[in-house]
C-alpha cells in the first residue's frame, strides 16, 4: 500500500538569509572533481594545506596541557594565564588592558558572533565593509540586524570612503566593522583613516569591531591594535591563532573589550553570553600563552613568503587582458576584477573558471560587491611556482571567456 510522504520538517526562516560563499562553492568543486577534473582550491584562507607549519612550541604546549590533564571544562572567559598573556600582548603593542576585559573564544568567529549578539537588536544597523569577510553578514542575518554596507574603493587601494560612512550613520547604528589588514582585499589602512574611524565610533556612540586577525601579517610588519589610537574609544579588538600563528583548526582566539566606561555593560553582556557556551577549547588556550609569550620568528618568514606570493599574483593577474588587480599589502588575499561581457556575473565567471579550467576562486558578490562588477577573490598561499602555473591557466581561460 503506498504511504503518503510526510511533510518535510520546516527550517527557520533565518537560514534563508544566511550564506557563506567561501564554503558553499566547494560543493560545485566536488562535482567537477567527481567528473574527473582536478581542482586547484584557491578559496579558503588556511595556510596549513599549503605546507605552512604550526610552530613546534605551540604543539608542545597543547600536548603538555592534554597530558597534564587539562581536558575538562575551563572557566567561561578562559584560563587566567592565557587571558594574562593576551592582555600583556595588547599592552606591549601600546594598548593597555587587563585580563578581566579579555575573553578567549573559539576563533575570532565566535568572538564576533558573541559581540554582535551583545550589541544589536533585530532591526539595528551594523556597518560592514563592501567587500567583506562574509561571517559578518552571516551573523547579522541570523540575529535579524540590518547590514549597512560601506564602500571600500579599489581605485584608492581598497580604502574605506569616510564621507560615505559618515552619511550612513543613523540613530540605529550599533557597530562599525573594520577589517584591517583586510580579507578579501589585502588592504592595510593608514593611521589617519584608522583614527577617523575610531573618532566616528566615539562621537556617535557605537562600537567599532576591530577585526585584527591579520594584524601580524602586514608585509611591512605587524600593525598596532587600532584601539591604541584612542584607548577611551568604544572598540572591541579581535585576534586568534588561526592566521599569524598557523593554527586555524584549533579554533583558539580572543577579544579585548576596550577600557572605556561606556563599554561596561557591553563587557558584562559579552561575559554573560559566553557563560552559555561553557568555554573555548581548553588545551588550545595553553597554546595561546605559548604563542604570545614565545618565539614569533616564524612570522618573519611567513610575511616574506606572503609578499613574494602577492608580487607573483599582482604581476601575473595584471598581465591578463581584461583583468586588473590592486596590490595587497597584507594577508594572503587579492581581489582582482575581470571586465565582464554585458549580462554576465562574477559567479558566471568563477563557475566557468572552475568547470573549464579547474581553478576554484570565490565570486565577489559572496563578499558583497555587485555581481556585474566582476570581482573575485584569490587566496595566494600556494607556492610561487604553483601560483604562476595556475595564473597561466587562468590567463588562457580568461582570454577565451572574454573573446580576446
Ligand atoms: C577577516 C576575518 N575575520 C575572522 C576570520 C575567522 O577567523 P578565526 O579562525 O579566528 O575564527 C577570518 C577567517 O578567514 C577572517 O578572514
Amino acid at each position: 500500500m503506498p504511504t503518503a510522504t510526510p511533510d518535510p520538517i520546516p527550517v527557520a526562516s533565518r537560514v534563508h538569509g544566511f550564506s557563506y560563499a567561501i564554503r558553499n562553492i566547494v560543493a560545485e568543486a566536488k562535482k567537477v572533481e567527481a567528473a574527473g577534473r582536478a581542482v586547484k582550491y584557491l578559496n579558503i584562507g588556511d595556510p596549513i594545506p599549503f605546507g605552512f607549519k604550526t610552530p613546534a612550541h605551540m604543539l608542545e604546549a597543547v600536548e603538555k596541557a592534554m597530558r597534564d590533564g587539562h581536558n575538562g571544562y575551563g572557566p567561561s572567559p578562559g584560563i587566567m594565564s592565557a587571558r594574562e598573556a593576551v592582555a600583556d600582548d595588547f599592552t606591549a603593542r601600546g594598548l593597555a588592558t587587563t585580563p578581566d576585559r579579555v575573553l578567549l573564544t573559539a576563533g575570532t568567529s565566535e568572538g564576533i558572533e558573541i559581540a554582535l549578539n551583545a550589541l544589536a537588536n533585530p532591526g539595528d544597523e551594523v556597518m560592514v565593509p563592501s567587500p567583506t569577510y562574509p561571517l559578518y553578514t552571516a551573523v547579522t542575518a541570523k540575529i535579524a540586524a540590518k547590514t549597512v554596507y560601506y564602500r571600500t574603493d579599489p581605485k584608492h587601494g581598497w580604502l574605506p570612503d569616510l564621507d560615505e560612512i559618515r552619511s550612513l550613520i543613523t540613530p540605529k547604528t550599533r557597530a562599525l566593522v573594520v577589517i584591517d589588514p583586510n580579507n578579501p582585499t589585502g588592504a592595510v589602512y593608514p593611521e589617519p583613516i584608522r583614527r577617523e574611524l575610531i573618532g566616528l565610533a566615539s562621537r556617535h556612540g557605537f562600537v567599532l569591531l576591530a577585526d585584527e586577525v591579520y594584524g601580524d601579517l602586514a608585509y611591512d610588519g605587524p600593525t598596532p591594535p587600532m584601539a591604541r589610537l584612542d584607548p577611551d574609544a568604544p572598540v572591541i579588538s579581535f585576534g586568534s591563532l588561526s592566521k599569524a600563528y598557523l593554527a586555524p583548526g584549533w579554533r583558539a582566539g580572543w577579544m579585548a573589550v576596550g577600557a572605556s566606561p561606556r563599554l561596561t555593560d557591553v563587557l558584562a553582556a559579552v561575559m554573560k553570553l559566553a557563560d552559555g557556551r561553557l568555554c573555548a577549547t581548553v588545551p588550545m588556550q595553553y597554546a595561546i600563552t605559548a604563542a604570545l609569550r614565545g618565539d614569533r620568528s616564524h612570522q618573519v618568514t611567513f610575511r616574506q613568503a606572503l609578499r613574494e606570493r602577492a608580487d607573483v599574483t599582482v604581476a601575473r593577474l595584471n598581465a591578463i587582458p581584461g583583468m586588473s588587480c590592486v596590490a595587497p599589502t597584507g594577508a594572503f588575499y587579492a581581489m582582482p576584477k575581470v571586465d565582464l561581457p554585458p549580462g554576465r556575473t562574477d559567479e558566471d565567471y568563477v563557475l566557468a573558471l572552475l568547470r573549464e579550467a579547474g581553478v576554484l576562486c570565490v565570486y565577489g558578490s559572496g563578499f558583497g560587491t555587485r555581481p556585474e562588477d566582476g570581482f573575485f577573490r584569490v587566496v595566494f598561499l600556494a607556492s610561487p611556482a604553483e601560483l604562476a602555473e595556475i595564473y597561466s591557466t587562468m590567463a588562457e581561460f580568461t582570454r577565451t571567456y572574454l573573446g580576446r
